[in-house]
């Protein structure tokens, strides 16, 4: 649905505001791997297959950031194929994903998932997900189970309509540095040896 607006930051905008504190938008939508050019945009066909209106992946999880949805949640995702030949041939070159986010209100979120030694237990108690909930993709907690998470997720779960379906465990108190696991790590080298990487290196 964002993805054929043409003013996709009004669109999260207005949902940032509509949305109550510790409510979500959970949705689906289509993401390109790249930056779509402009005249592939202004192409009526390409932009009416749902293709060429993309963001391209990054800039939609900025554009949410700066709309207020400070963590974006990537729920699912899967490669979309083009079976239109003349489509293909002219936006076969990008890759096209479907993917569903969930993008929580919650004021202060980090920007990073940071430790405070925080765990939680879900209690099984969402319908057709009694034995495991599915938070995101980095998060599938099985019901009954002492599942660590970061600060962020405890607020998500805690702040939410999920509330009432998991026990909380830890405090505040004591920050225990970066989340392993949450898809960041600390960026220095633990050993004294390693040499500066030579081949193209990235920021
Ligand atoms: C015709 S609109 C439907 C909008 C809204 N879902 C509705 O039912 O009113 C198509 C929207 O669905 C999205 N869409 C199409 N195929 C999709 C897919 N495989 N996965 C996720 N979103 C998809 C498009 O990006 C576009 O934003």
């Amino acid at each position: 649905m964002i993805n054929l607006s043409p003013d996709k930051e009004a669109v999260l905008k207005q949902a940032y505001r509509l949305l109550k504190p510790g409510g979500e938008m959970y949705f689906s939508d289509v993401y390109a791997d790249r930056r779509v050019p402009q005249e592939l945009v202004n192409d009526p066909v390409l932009y009416g297959e749902c293709l060429s209106g993309a963001l391209y992946w990054n800039d939609f999880q900025n554009l949410a950031k700066q709309c207020g949805f400070a963590d974006p949640r990537l729920v699912e995702d899967r490669p979309l194929g083009i079976d239109n030949a003349e489509v293909e041939k002219r936006i076969g070159h990008i890759g096209f994903y479907s993917a569903t986010y969930r993008l929580f209100k919650i004021e202060g979120l980090e920007p990073a998932c940071e430790d405070y030694g925080q765990a939680v237990i879900y209690k099984g108690t969402i319908a057709d997900q009694e034995q495991n909930y599915l938070l995101d993709k980095h998060h599938l907690i099985a019901a009954g189970k002492v599942f660590p998470v970061c600060g962020n997720t405890y607020r998500m779960l805690n702040e939410s309509r999920l509330q009432q379906h998991f026990e909380f465990i830890g405090t505040w108190d004591n920050h225990y540095g970066i989340f392993e696991g949450c898809g960041s790590s600390l960026p220095y080298d633990e050993d004294t040896g390693s040499a500066p990487a030579s081949g193209g290196g990235c920021c």
